[in-house]
């Protein structure tokens, strides 16, 4: 089967799952190689036989929906976006914390975030990691909270096991990984103190999302990336009905915003952090489901 063949077959399938082929053309090799086992698993001869496949077999689209996941994810990836986090996001949300409670604040004293697409755990263990090295000793009485959800139960496994390749923590600081990791085996294990601030959860964004509310949504190289312009509009909304007022929303370092009228605010030029206006209510999220 050639490379050509399996592209022609995304650009034609992707759209039908609702996701979009630009989001794919880096990586369409992990997805290429997943399809190719799968006809070969199937006893078919190439692609086209694998649309007639999908026409007869309805319940086949789930299967190769589970083949569009990239679960490509690093510690501290894309630093620069953390180092605003830990410098700027987490303070102000602590230290707004700190002050006691207030109004549509969320609960008194505990920094609440989203992860996203957690993957095997990286982002939201980056945020406990940066919290309890960095930025929670300043504000005693303030905690964090991380519920960090993921469509894919093998990766879920894996953040709660929360053991690495070296490879996973290159974006980290070498003392940072030597505070927050113990080796075990060929692998860097996370210390027990960074883990109980995480709560992993299996769940498919576009059926689920925690309730909230949050302080600080982070939503990096999913949404944006790989679902169609429509599809990300009718999840930012979900997502924000999710966000406090004055909270932060952090996407991937090469996403944008799909077009609309958000009230969020970029908080700094060039980086893929926006603020979400003090002066929006923060409206509970009716019951659909999610
Ligand atoms: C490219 S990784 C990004 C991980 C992390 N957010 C980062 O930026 O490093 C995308 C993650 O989204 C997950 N994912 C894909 N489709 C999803 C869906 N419909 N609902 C929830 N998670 C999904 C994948 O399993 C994968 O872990």
């Amino acid at each position: 089967m050639s490379g050509e063949e399996c592209v022609r077959f995304l650009q034609w399938a992707l759209p039908r799952l609702g996701m979009r082929w630009a989001g794919f053309r880096k990586v369409r090799g992990q997805v290429c190689k997943r399809t190719g086992r799968r006809l070969g698993e199937l006893g078919l001869s190439g692609y086209d036989d694998y649309r007639g496949y999908l026409d007869s077999h309805p319940e086949e689209w789930s299967v190769l929906d589970s083949f569009c996941r990239v679960t490509i994810s690093r510690f501290h990836r894309d630093r620069g976006v953390f180092e605003l986090v830990r410098d700027l996001l987490l303070p102000e949300l602590a230290a707004a914390e700190a002050g006691g409670p207030r109004e549509h604040r969320g609960r008194a004293g505990l920094v609440r975030c989203w992860s996203a697409g957690c993957a095997s755990g990286e982002e939201p263990y980056t945020l406990s990691i940066i919290w309890r090295l960095a930025v929670g000793g300043r504000y005693p009485g303030v905690g964090l909270r991380v519920v960090a959800t993921d469509v894919d139960e093998t990766l879920i496994a894996r953040a709660r096991t929360g053991c690495y390749p070296r490879s996973a923590l290159k974006e980290l600081a070498s003392g940072w990984v030597e505070a927050a990791f113990e080796p075990v085996g060929d692998e860097l294990c996370l210390r027990p103190q960074f883990r109980p601030a995480v709560e992993l959860s299996l769940q498919d964004i576009r059926e689920q999302m925690p309730p909230g509310p949050f302080h600080l949504v982070l939503c990096r190289n999913l949404v944006f990336t790989y679902f169609e312009e429509p599809l990300q509009g009718r999840l930012l909304d979900r997502i924000l009905e999710r966000l406090l007022p004055g909270g932060f929303l952090v996407i991937g370092a090469h996403e944008e915003l799909p077009a609309g009228d958000w009230p969020l605010e970029r908080l700094v030029a060039g980086a893929p952090v926006f603020k979400r206006g003090e002066a929006q209510a923060f409206k509970r999220p009716v019951a659909r489901g999610t």
